[in-house]
């Protein structure tokens, strides 16, 4: 679901300095967008991926392979209900943890959420560059990307900031927050 004429958007409510919570697929841009966003708003960053991976003392793969999916979701839930009460900070989170119920309303409760959202073509081209994430390992990044798409983005919608990131640059990307939020 991207942005179109035929259905704008609401006004997003007013950015009061809460934790900046960026939402959405793998391939997004979350941690890229995230770090140049933080930078402009002379703010820290955090990706919550990596403090999942310290708190773990292991990666990603890791945690999906010795322990399962669950484990890594009751890790990230732990995690981001701890970063949601460090104050202002940009957040990237990975794509899976907007769709947990608690730590959706961990975030929606403390930070402000924004959906960086690109169509499954999109995203599969940008994966296709790392093969690190566990849920694509062996299958094709399309057919997994548009299944996600489907069951995740009903999630995503409520955020309350929805900035398409499709083919534009990542720094088109940031503007067009930092515009959303008032701050250009
Ligand atoms: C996941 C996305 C990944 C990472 C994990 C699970 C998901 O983060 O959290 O592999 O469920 O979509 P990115 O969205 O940063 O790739």
């Amino acid at each position: 679901m991207l942005q179109s004429p035929a259905f704008p958007q609401p006004d997003p409510p007013r950015w009061t300095g809460q934790p900046i919570v960026l939402v959405g697929l793998m391939g997004a841009g979350k941690s890229t967008v995230g770090r140049r966003l933080a930078a402009r708003l002379n703010l820290p960053f955090v990706d919550a991926d990596s403090e999942i991976e310290t708190a773990a003392g292991m990666s990603i793969p890791d945690i999906f392979e010795r322990f399962g999916e669950p484990y890594f979701r009751d890790g990230e839930r732990r995690v981001i209900a701890r970063l949601m009460t460090g104050g202002k900070r940009v957040i990237a989170t990975g794509g899976g943890a907007f769709v947990d119920p608690d730590t959706r309303a961990a975030i929606l409760a403390r930070g402000y959420a924004v959906w960086l959202d690109a169509t499954p073509a999109v995203l599969a081209d940008r994966v296709s560059r790392r093969d690190t994430r566990p849920l694509l390992r062996g299958r094709d990044p399309l057919v997994v990307l548009e299944d996600l798409a489907r069951v995740r983005n009903p999630f995503y919608a409520l955020a309350p900031l929805h900035i398409s990131s499709q083919r534009a640059p990542h720094d088109a990307t940031v503007n067009a927050i930092l515009k959303a939020l008032g701050q250009i």
